[in-house]
């Protein structure tokens, strides 16, 4: 066995025994960043055995992982990874192909190509959209915007990537008051300004007020730019789609761009789909594979129904860069090189298919409910959102101290994993039920450790 095979064989072996012990290993870390440099030395003169180094990082680092592909992490919002998507990723390792361009992997750009079709159809967005597969949903708004800064502009004539924003007609941003932060970074990457915005109030589950959208949006008359979310990132509340669309029906020169992170799956069950109506008739849409489809990282998806505005705001070109007939996948996000991260969605899409994927959201979301009502039967805990996704808030003692108390003490406790957030001005605990692989047992099992932790 050479040493490439060696490294690699015991790799896999390291990997199998983590992922076996998981479910039983306490789910958050148990040293800090600190602790864990401390633990990898100082680069030295002399190199070392490939499988050396491997036995080395995994022990070194064993302490600082975070268990968050196991059954009972419900941190941020962060999915598992489904078993061919994993397996595809680590064969997406050993390929080592830059998916950038058809000439440097033809494999790269047809397997992309299907997954995004179906990504489209599974998502109920236009067969004839145009997609790219971004790091995240966050870069995926960044360029569902770009596509919408180039649109508006171009209809009064104006070539934005050509001529920059300098004496450019000036666009009107239309934001919900709970747009996620990668909305504003998104906006401050492409020269419009995260603090130049409309902000539109919301009610109290964070979607905004469909009156007041309506309001905001009728007021304007030059290029327009309204970006609604689809599942707010704690409450999971979808802004009013069908309002904002009827809306701009009537303005010439508007963009509707959805933030569909994690949202945006509830277009896939028929039973959530109230949810999203309306979204399908927005110009542009963000969504993650690595959140709700359980895809290891990264890999979001971004569609755009205008293809030529969605190429016109990311391509450019380079004499040695062989452009064939054919998609190429680095035209559609804004990064060139990188891993062909089509192998593992098409993985998922595969191995769930579209009954697979239904059943994995409707499954977190009744989890989320169960947890929600058994929380909610207990003295001095309050679920404070409608759980209408798989996002769930729990405040304990109506007090910001003791709900920061709990959270604390069940992070500490390891049996579940779960972080906190300020919602509407009141300190709560985050729930979000994302794992293809959480069980009715592992939802009961994390009450039971939440409500002994706010016992003690
Ligand atoms: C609504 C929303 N938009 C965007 C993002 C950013 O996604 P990513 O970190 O994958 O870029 C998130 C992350 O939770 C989100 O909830």
């Amino acid at each position: 066995m050479d040493e490439r095979e060696a490294a690699l064989r015991r790799a896999a072996e390291i990997g199998f025994d983590y992922l076996s012990k998981l479910p039983e290993r306490a789910v958050g870390a148990r040293a800090d960043a600190a602790t864990i440099a401390s633990r990898l030395g100082d680069l030295a003169d002399e190199g070392m055995d490939p499988t050396r180094v491997v036995e080395e990082l995994a022990t070194a680092v064993d302490p600082g992982l975070v268990g968050s592909l196991g059954p009972r992490y419900f941190g941020f919002v962060i999915g598992g990874q489904l078993p061919a998507s994993a397996a595809a990723d680590w064969l997406t390792a050993a390929w080592g192909q830059n998916a950038a361009l058809h000439a440097s992997s033809p494999a790269g750009a047809a397997v992309e190509q299907v997954a995004g079709r179906w990504m489209l159809d599974l998502l109920g967005l236009p067969a004839d959209a145009s997609f790219g597969l971004p790091t995240g949903a966050g870069l995926g708004n960044t360029v569902g915007l770009a596509a919408a800064r180039h649109a508006v502009l171009a209809r009064h004539g104006w070539d934005v990537e050509a001529r920059g924003l300098y004496n450019a007609p000036e666009i009107t941003v239309v934001v919900g008051e709970e747009a996620h932060a990668t909305l504003s970074t998104a906006l401050q990457y492409l020269g419009l300004g995260r603090e130049r915005v409309v902000r539109v109030p919301v009610d109290d589950q964070g979607a905004m007020l469909a009156d007041a959208a309506r309001d905001a949006i009728v007021a304007v008359d030059g290029p327009l730019i309204v970006a609604i979310q689809a599942g707010n990132v704690n409450s999971g509340a979808f802004d009013p789609a069908a309002t904002v669309a009827d809306a701009v029906a009537s303005h010439p020169n508007a963009w509707v761009h959805v933030d569909g992170a994690f949202g945006l799956w509830a277009a896939v069950p028929p039973s959530l789909r109230h949810l999203v109506e309306g979204v399908d008739r927005a110009d542009s849409w963000s969504t993650d594979a690595h959140k709700w489809l359980n895809v290891g990282y990264d890999c979001g998806f971004v569609a755009v129904r205008e293809a030529d505005a969605h190429r016109a705001a990311m391509a450019t070109s380079a004499s040695y860069l062989m452009r064939s007939e054919q998609r190429e996948n680095w035209e559609w996000v804004l990064d060139s090189s990188r891993r062909a991260r089509g192998f593992i969605l098409y993985a998922a899409l595969r191995s769930l298919g579209r009954s697979g994927v239904r059943a994995l959201v409707e499954r977190c979301c009744a989890l989320a409910r169960r947890m929600a009502d058994q929380l909610r039967e207990a003295d001095d805990v309050a679920v404070l959102n409608d759980v209408v996704l798989n996002q769930v808030l729990v405040r304990f003692g109506d007090s910001d101290e003791r709900t920061r108390e709990v959270i604390a003490a069940v992070q500490e406790d390891g049996t579940a994993w779960m972080g906190g957030t300020t919602w509407q001005g009141k300190a709560a605990m985050r729930i979000s039920v994302s794992n293809w692989s959480t069980t009715e047992a592992d939802a009961d099992r994390t009450v039971e450790a939440i409500l002994r932790c706010a016992r003690r």
